[in-house]
C-alpha cells in the first residue's frame, strides 16, 4: 500500500471542515449557472486557476465570493452530501463540519441552509454511514451582537446542532471579543471550538481558552509556546490543524518540520483535517498523506481525531479499537518514504 492508500483506508475522524468551502470548482460553475449569479471565471479550470492566496484576507474573499451561488435547501443539500461522500471515500468515519449561517441572513433562510445541510447528514448516516454533526461558525469580524442573536436565529434548531465555532479574519478579531457569545452558547448546551492560532498569535489561543473553549481549530502558533503548549496538554484541549490550508494561506513555507506530531509527542492532543479542501488542494487524507509519516505516526494522528471529536464516549472508543485493527493489519515496516 502507499502512503496515499493507507492514509485513506485510515479510519478517522475530520473535525475542521467548513461545508460552504467543499464547493468544488465545477460545482461552484453549476450551481452558479442555475441561480443566475455572475463569476468572473468561464471554466472550473479558471476558477482552480484563482485558487492562490497571499493569506487568509485573500482566500476570505474568493470563499465569500463563493458562498453568493448557494441559494436553496437543495444547494445547501447537495453540497453536504457531496462534502460526506468524498469524506467517506477517505475513511471518515465521523464528521464534526462547520456551517457560517450569517453571510445568507437575509437572503436564504436560515431554515434551508441548517434543513438543507442536516437532512444531508441524516441520509449519510444510513446511505455511507458516516457520522455526520454540525457546528454553527460566528462570523469574528462581525460584531459580538450579531453572534449572540445568530444563538437566537439558531434556536429552533438546538437539539440538532452540536455546537458553535468561530470564523474569518482572525488579527483584530481576538477571542476575548466573544467572551458573551460563548458563554451563551455554552449555557445552551452547545460544544464550544474556536478558530485561533492561524494568523493570530499564541494569545488568541489563550484567550479561547480562558473564555471555555473546549478545542481549537488550528492552534498553529501555539506549538512555538512552551508554556501554552503544556497548558493544552494539561487542560486535555485538542488542535484541529489543517496542513495544506497553513501551506496554501503561506502559515508555513513548507510541511517539513510541520508541528503536528511533535505537538501530540508533547502530550497534546493534535489532529489533522482539511478545512476547505478544494480552496487548499486536498481533502482530509490528502492532508495526512503530505506530512511524510509513517504508518504508525498516522495511525495516532488518527486516534487522536477520535479522541478530540465530540462524540459519545462509546464512539469514540469504537473509532479508537478501528484504528487499532487496521494498524495491526499492517506490516510493522510499512514507513513512509
Ligand atoms: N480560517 C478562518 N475562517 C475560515 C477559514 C479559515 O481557514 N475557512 C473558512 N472560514
Ligand atoms: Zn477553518
Amino acid at each position: 500500500m502507499t502512503v496515499t492508500d493507507i492514509a485513506a483506508a485510515l479510519p478517522k475522524a475530520e473535525l475542521h471542515v467548513h461545508l460552504e468551502g467543499t464547493l468544488e470548482p465545477e460545482d461552484l460553475m453549476r450551481l452558479a449557472a442555475r441561480n443566475g449569479v455572475a463569476l468572473p471565471w468561464y471554466t472550473a479550470d479558471e476558477v482552480r486557476a484563482a485558487y492562490s492566496y497571499s493569506g487568509l484576507a485573500e482566500f476570505l474573499q474568493l470563499y465569500y465570493l463563493g458562498c453568493t451561488v448557494l441559494h436553496t435547501r437543495a444547494d445547501f443539500h447537495e453540497l453536504t452530501a457531496a462534502y460526506l461522500r468524498r469524506a467517506a471515500a477517505q475513511g471518515v468515519r465521523r464528521a464534526e463540519m462547520f456551517v457560517s449561517p450569517q453571510p445568507f441572513l437575509g437572503r436564504v433562510p436560515v431554515d434551508d441552509v441548517l434543513g438543507g445541510v442536516l437532512d444531508a447528514v441524516a441520509d449519510a448516516r444510513t446511505d455511507l454511514g458516516v457520522d455526520g454533526a454540525v457546528l454553527v461558525i460566528a462570523q469574528r469580524h462581525r460584531t459580538q451582537a450579531e453572534a449572540l442573536e445568530l444563538l437566537d436565529v439558531m434556536a429552533p434548531w438546538r437539539e440538532s446542532l452540536l455546537g458553535v465555532g468561530l470564523g474569518g479574519a482572525e488579527v483584530g478579531n481576538p477571542p476575548s471579543k466573544f467572551a458573551r457569545f460563548f458563554a451563551d452558547a455554552r449555557g445552551r448546551g452547545y460544544r464550544l471550538a474556536c478558530h485561533a492560532g492561524e494568523e493570530g498569535p499564541a494569545d488568541y489561543v489563550r484567550e479561547a481558552l480562558d473564555a471555555g473553549v473546549e478545542r481549537i481549530d488550528h492552534g498553529y502558533t501555539a506549538a512555538a509556546d512552551p508554556a501554552l503548549v503544556a497548558r493544552l496538554r494539561d487542560e486535555g484541549v485538542p488542535l484541529t490543524m489543517c496542513p495544506l490550508s497553513n501551506l496554501r494561506l503561506r502559515v508555513v513555507d513548507t510541511l517539513d518540520g510541520y508541528p503536528v506530531m511533535a505537538l501530540h509527542e508533547a502530550g497534546v492532543v493534535a489532529t489533522v483535517n482539511s478545512d476547505d479542501p478544494p480552496y487548499f488542494g486536498g481533502y482530509v487524507a490528502d492532508n495526512y498523506a503530505a506530512l511524510g509519516l509513517s504508518t504508525r505516526q498516522l495511525a495516532a494522528l488518527a486516534r487522536n481525531s477520535f479522541t478530540a471529536s465530540f462524540a459519545p464516549a462509546d464512539d469514540v472508543a469504537a473509532g479508537i479499537a478501528a484504528v487499532d485493527a487496521f494498524e495491526a493489519s499492517q506490516p510493522n515496516d510499512a514507513e513512509a518514504p
